[in-house]
């Protein structure tokens, strides 16, 4: 699929005046980083994520049409039952980016009501599950004008929408191992929208456990669009991208073998590396806290004593995912519960696993 498959040729909305579509969409964790892209959304290197099951924000979109045709959008944004004009201007600027593919959606009133399964500003990114909860709605309009387009197609083009809102959303349609952004290795892989991982998975990998150990749930200092656009003048940014695409074929090549040591060693490697660019960009700036460090060494100090296969990896924030393979849940799930959850923020955390993706309510 090329940009242009996804410009939408059926404009004709006679049948369409009013109604609404739901979606429950969920929040995935990226094992390979993505930080650092181009114009428009582009990826500079390719990722791969854990979509999580329990992690999701469900998105109903009401339209009707508008009385008078209009080149500007109209929007009212409800989040938790209450009327929210604080994602008002990043949805504005999401309809601007995607009108070009979904022309419709000047032609229409448009209410979003949204509700997260994880507590608000708990610090877990909203953006994924929430742009492609979104994406998934406008999906299923288009659906309803051109019911001959093919579930590839639908699940193509959402990622392709969502990943229009933000970036990490392109990964948040289907489970439960996706990839973003064109890589040599992975076959049929491209910067435009995310894919299945089109390799057999090895059992290891199969309900893999990620406990998100709530840190601090303050606003983040640098949002992730500041911090990607630091990587544009980052002095170790072509390093940074290069060793991304060599990490993915290694990852790709442990999905496959089931090798957890080096799961474990690539994982975390790519977690502090991430935040190496952000210790190391101009500005520099830390989202790490010291309950984020103790963390680590707890578990270090765990996996060195017991031979566990646990490990961590870090998003754009303080919060950790301890990831764990499911055969070891018992043992590692009272290591979590008596050495970790004491260092969250109101000892909060969430239990969550692989998930398959995203269904329509
Ligand atoms: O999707 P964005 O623009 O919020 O970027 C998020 C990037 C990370 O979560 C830090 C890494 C990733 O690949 O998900």
């Amino acid at each position: 699929m090329i940009e242009k498959d996804f410009i939408l040729k059926n404009t004709d909305t006679d049948s369409l005046k009013n109604g609404s579509f739901t979606w429950q969409s969920p929040s995935n964790i990226a094992l390979v980083k993505y930080w650092g892209k181009s114009e428009p959304q582009i990826p500079k290197n390719a990722s791969i994520s854990f979509t999580l099951n329990k992690c999701h924000t469900i998105t109903t979109l009401e339209f009707s049409k508008r009385e008078f045709p209009s080149n500007d959008f109209s929007i009212e944004v409800f989040f938790e039952n209450k009327l929210n004009d604080e994602f008002k201007p990043k949805i504005e600027q999401f309809f601007k980016r995607i009108v070009k593919y979904l022309p419709f959606i000047t032609e229409y009133n448009f209410i979003i009501k949204t509700e997260n399964s994880f507590p608000h500003s708990s610090g877990i990114a909203s953006s994924a599950s929430g742009m492609s909860a979104l994406a998934l709605c406008l999906m299923s309009f288009e659906k309803h004008l051109n019911p001959s387009i093919t579930e590839t197609f639908f699940n193509q083009k959402a990622s392709f929408l969502a990943r229009l809102g933000s970036g990490s959303a392109a990964r948040s349609i289907e489970g439960e191992l996706i990839v973003w952004g064109e890589h040599p290795e992975i076959k049929n892989s491209s910067d435009l929208y995310g894919i299945k991982f089109p390799y057999p998975i090895h059992e290891n990998f199969k309900n893999y456990h990620d406990t998100i150990l709530l840190v601090d749930k303050g606003e983040k200092q640098v949002s992730s669009t500041v911090g990607h656009d630091l990587m544009h003048d980052h002095p170790f940014a072509h390093q940074r991208f290069e060793q991304a695409e060599r990490n993915l074929s290694a990852m790709s090549k442990i999905l496959q073998n089931g090798n957890l040591e080096a799961f474990v060693k690539l994982v975390e490697s790519e977690a502090l590396t991430l935040h190496a660019m952000m210790l190391t960009s101009d500005p520099y700036f830390i989202l790490m806290k010291s309950n984020t460090l103790k963390i680590i060494g707890n578990i270090w100090e765990f996996r060195n004593k017991t031979k566990s296969n646990i490990c961590f990896t870090l998003d754009a924030g303080a919060n950790v995912h301890v990831l764990f393979p499911e055969i070891e849940k018992e043992k590692v799930n009272t290591f979590i519960i008596s050495n970790l959850v004491p260092l969250c923020q109101n000892n909060q955390y969430i239990c969550d696993k692989v998930g398959l993706g995203a269904r329509p309510f």
